[in-house]
């Protein structure tokens, strides 16, 4: 079973931003890499530049509507194989790595046990991998129900601000409240400033969280926002790639070498 790391943090903090450019350097170290896009608006998808995707949501639809067109007597296919087959679907090959898309998977109200079949096949799909990148926009809870019963290193994304460190707070208190949720580490990276705040830091270690580091504005990241091209295209030597690298390495996330 693979590592998984998933960002979370308040809005705009840049949570997908900093999924993909974790996951651009494993890929560059070798390591075989799986991005889950747990953003029902799809936020990693469309920094990946990623199109003509099939997401879990669509596949989950599907399979309720065979369910329920489908009569006894018919000479149906197993529904695990209809399922491992739509799921493929939901599976993107890319250069270097693959991506599910989760997409709106709560649409149809409450299918509990397709729910937990689904996130059981997506543990095994992340077998194949070394490392699964959940962009966790949606937060833990909607990790812990559709995607992964745990996650072993959370990273909370938060700005220079108290709105962005009290919603850290109450993501460590999620975590901490969903018994299956058992990380080995959880820490906080400042994004987008030149340094983090004293008073900000002490808050997030009070409420039990490990302070992992901070990224500075990239200019490299704003390019590509103007162009609409891949975060993954980004220069290893830009200062968000560089900074990244560090804080994975010092928090030991990345085995140091
Ligand atoms: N360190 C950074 N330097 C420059 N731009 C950044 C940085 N981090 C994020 N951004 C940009 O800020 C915007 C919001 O980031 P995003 O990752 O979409 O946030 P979130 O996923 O938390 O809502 C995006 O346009 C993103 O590319
Ligand atoms: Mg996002």
């Amino acid at each position: 079973m693979g590592k998984t790391i998933a960002f979370t943090g308040k809005g705009g903090v840049g949570k997908t931003a900093l999924s993909a450019i974790c996951g651009k350097i494993l890929i560059e170290k070798g390591e075989r890499v799986l991005f889950i896009d747990a953003d029902p608006a799809m936020g990693l998808a469309t920094a990946l530049n990623v199109k003509g995707y099939t997401t879990i949501g669509q596949a989950r639809e599907e399979i309720i509507r065979k369910v329920r067109t489908t009569s006894p007597e018919d000479d149906k296919a197993p529904l695990a194989d209809i399922i491992d087959y739509l799921l493929l679907a939901a599976l993107h090959d890319a250069e270097g790595y693959s991506l599910i898309v989760m997409g709106q998977t709560d649409t149809l109200g409450c299918f509990c046990s397709l729910n937990s079949l689904l996130r059981d096949t997506i543990s095994s799909i992340s077998e194949e991998y070394d490392w699964i990148i959940i962009d966790a926009e949606a937060g833990f809870e909607q990790v812990n129900r559709q995607v992964m019963n745990t996650v072993q290193f959370p990273i909370i994304v938060s700005d220079n601000t108290m709105r962005g460190v009290k919603t850290a707070s109450m993501i460590m208190e999620v975590i901490d409240r969903i018994p299956s949720m058992t990380p080995l580490r959880t820490g906080l990276i400042f994004n987008r400033v030149e340094k983090a705040e004293p008073q900000l830091v002490r808050n997030i270690k009070s409420a039990g969280i490990n302070y992992y580091g901070h990224v500075p504005a990239d200019s490299d990241i704003s390019r590509i926002d103007l162009d609409g091209t891949s975060i993954l295209d980004i220069s290893c030597n830009s200062v968000s790639m560089q900074n990244m690298e560090r804080i994975l390495s010092e928090c030991e996330i990345l085995q140091k070498t």
